[in-house]
């Protein structure tokens, strides 16, 4: 067996956000969140297993395509979740790790989903045993990251919360091919955030609103159910935009709080509005962080290029859509 392996694996949207948590450490989440996987918004992760124990490498492949040292706050991140990984899966030693994304990294288009996701299902193939996709996303969310466990399943996903069982394993409703649904992503920032998700999920019980939200969120997730059961793109629409603004506003409200919005959010959101009035089925969600991402049928989708593509608050446009799950891949990264 190799010693060497590299997954591809995808970010997701989420069009119900987990956004606070029971148990932060163990990544018990205090609601459902239900997710659509992406395609073209990946990391590519190679993890080399080393039979002696020592210290890890951790590298990143920067904006030149040069393969450098990750900076020590990511490094360390890495290095709890290989220990995490290593320890649930019986493997001793040490590793080489090398991560590119195709996108901008904390910014809103959820990197550490795909980069754990990646790296729990690298080092899962490495232990050379057989892993359910259920195995995994509970291995994948071991690195803090809870929006992991949806990255390791393809098309629509669902990752229960306190209300069901906070420590299950997330669950695919609907594969890929199920509805073409496409995500166009109008970056107005790439650079990182300034709160990272783990303190917002900190702060969310402090906002007046959270509890409430609790309330109305199995409603909505019924609404989201159906509404991808039945492919009815308004029903969606119209829960994601909710949902999306309610995450924004228990943030914004949090002690202190957190404005994840730029004054080009509101630019993108104004636009997507105003393509509905010209019968243009587009719908915007944001994570934690000011991009937004436009989700639309393919008919709809180069009216929705065309119309963000003329906003000046937009950086560029990434053209994503449904995908599968994690994937093997022989172009390594070293
Ligand atoms: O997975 P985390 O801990 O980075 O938190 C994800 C937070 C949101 O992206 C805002 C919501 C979600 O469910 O992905």
């Amino acid at each position: 067996m190799s010693n060497k392996v590299t997954i591809i694996a995808p970010s997701n949207i989420a069009f119900l956000k987990y956004w606070g948590a029971i148990d932060l450490d163990s990544v018990l989440p205090a609601n459902v969140s239900f997710s659509m996987t992406l395609s073209r918004c990946v990391s590519r992760t190679t993890v080399e297993a080393r039979r002696a124990e020592g210290t890890n490498a951790i590298q990143v492949v920067d904006a030149s395509g040069e393969l450098i040292d990750a900076d020590p706050a990511f490094a360390t991140r890495v290095e709890g979740h290989l220990a995490a990984l290593s320890e649930a899966l019986g493997i001793s030693g040490s590793f080489r790790v090398a991560t590119a994304n195709t996108f901008p990294s904390s910014a809103g288009i959820a990197s550490s989903a795909s980069g754990f996701a990646a790296l729990a299902t690298a080092v899962a193939a490495l232990a050379g045993r057989e892993t359910s996709l259920e195995e995994l996303s509970i291995l994948a969310r071991r690195s803090g990251s809870g929006s992991a466990a949806r990255s390791v399943m393809g098309g629509y996903v669902e990752w229960p919360g306190k209300a069901d069982d906070a420590a299950a394993p997330a669950r695919q409703l609907k594969p890929p091919e199920h509805w073409e649904l496409r995500d166009v992503i109008a970056v107005v920032s790439s650079e990182p955030k300034l709160v990272s998700s783990r303190d917002g999920h900190l702060l969310a019980p402090s906002s007046p609103y959270f509890v409430r939200r609790q309330e109305l969120l199995p409603e909505r997730l019924a609404k989201m159910r159906t509404a991808v059961l039945e492919r009815d793109l308004e029903r969606l629409g119209r829960a994601i935009e909710t949902e999306a603004v309610e995450l924004h506003l228990v943030a914004m409200s949090s002690s202190p709080p957190i404005f994840y919005w730029k004054p080009e959010t509101m630019e993108v959101l104004h636009c997507v509005w105003g393509l509905r009035d010209e019968e243009v089925g587009a719908w915007a969600t944001m994570d934690a962080g000011p991009n937004v991402h436009v989700i639309c049928e393919p008919h709809d989708e180069e009216r929705v290029v065309a119309a963000l593509g003329e906003l000046r608050g937009v950086e560029r446009l990434i053209r994503d859509r449904v995908g599968p799950g994690p994937r093997r891949s022989d172009e390594h990264l070293f």
